[in-house]
């Protein structure tokens, strides 16, 4: 399913902000009053990864959550913001630059479904209502078995499912990317079954490894991963981390994911990581660390088997195969 091609590994980081980029975050640091602040300093010393050009959410660099720790070198943030899967931009690694077209300020997100009250809200506003950004250090595995380890910002998932109050019968919660074939090429293919789409069950979005991440490296979301808002469930391989999202919907049957419809023999819903469970094209068992190219061995559920074990107790006695694909 995912075709490589060679990232481009050497560009500079000035190449990666276009102008209009760089303008919409100066008219955000007017309109939250940075300059009045005196901060403005400040904010003229950020570099120019195109993560800080479109910021809109305040709080960066966010505080580290100490809990969760790698066992490996974060993978360098040229290589993780250029080797890239973003399909609505195409099918190579080497969308990034195509990507910078997607405007993500301001982002309206609806939240509908079997919840108290449906809403729609701009990204900053949900944010902000849900709570301050914190940093976590994430194993990131890719079904294709190559690995990154990445720095993400953001805020955990079970506080937005708070804020949305949920009914008694919502047990998943379904999450969709923007759709705008004109701003995302990739779209205008077809045979995939746009938009993308992915979903977890309540117990799993409510597990506290689940992250919105709003920023990576300390900085906001760069377009190609994913801005202004995504998922990032580490346990799973990469594909359940969904990008860009612009709609929660809490619902009582089980979502079915983009990969799933297109291919449910090879994706499932479930995905978790397994090095005992081969995929019909890739052997789990073991990772190519994509930076260093070092291969290690893959752990069962990519390592955070203390953190989700438990959601998965008694379930799949009959298949258990089904609980990784
Ligand atoms: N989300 C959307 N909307 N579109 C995509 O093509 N690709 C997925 C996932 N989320 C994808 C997506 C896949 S296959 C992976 S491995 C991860 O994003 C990659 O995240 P990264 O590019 O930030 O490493």
């Amino acid at each position: 399913m995912f075709v490589k091609s060679c990232p481009s590994w050497a560009i500079s980081e000035s190449e990666v902000t276009p102008e209009h980029i760089y303008i919409n975050r100066r008219e955000w640091l007017q309109k939250v009053g940075f300059f009045g602040l005196g901060l403005a300093s400040t904010a003229s010393g950020f570099g120019l990864f195109s993560g800080d050009a479109n910021a809109a959410i305040s709080g960066y660099p966010a505080p580290r959550n100490g809990v969760y720790q790698l066992d490996r070198e974060l993978t360098p943030k040229e290589v993780a913001t250029t080797y890239t899967n973003f399909y609505e931009f195409g099918s190579s690694k080497n969308i990034w630059r195509r990507a910078q077209k997607l405007a993500t300020d301001p982002w309206m997100i609806t939240i509908d479904g079997l919840v108290e009250t449906e809403m729609q809200l701009d990204a900053v506003d949900l944010i902000t209502k849900i709570g301050g950004l914190e940093e976590r250090l994430y194993r990131h595995r890719c079904v294709e078995s190559w690995a990154m380890a990445l720095p993400w910002t953001g805020v955990p998932l079970a506080s937005l499912v708070k804020f949305a109050k949920p009914n008694a019968d919502a047990k998943y919660l379904r999450m969709e990317t923007f759709f705008d074939p004109e701003v995302a090429p990739g779209q205008k293919q077809n045979w995939y079954p746009w938009p993308y789409v992915e979903g977890l069950t309540l117990a799993e979005a409510t597990n506290e490894l689940t992250f919105l991440a709003t920023g990576i490296y300390g900085k906001q979301m760069p377009e190609q991963n994913g801005a202004p808002i995504r998922l990032v469930a580490p346990w799973k391989y990469g594909f359940k981390s969904v990008k860009s999202i612009s709609r929660f919907t809490f619902t009582d049957n089980q979502p079915v994911s983009f990969w799933e419809q297109l291919n449910n023999r090879e994706y499932g819903f479930w995905a978790n990581v397994n090095p005992d469970v081969p995929h019909p094209r890739w052997s789990q068992k073991t990772e190519r660390l994509i930076g260093s190219n070092k291969i290690v061995p893959t752990q069962m559920f990519n390592g955070y088997a203390d953190q989700v074990a438990d959601i998965y107790k008694g379930m799949f006695l009959e298949n258990k195969r089904k609980l990784f694909y």
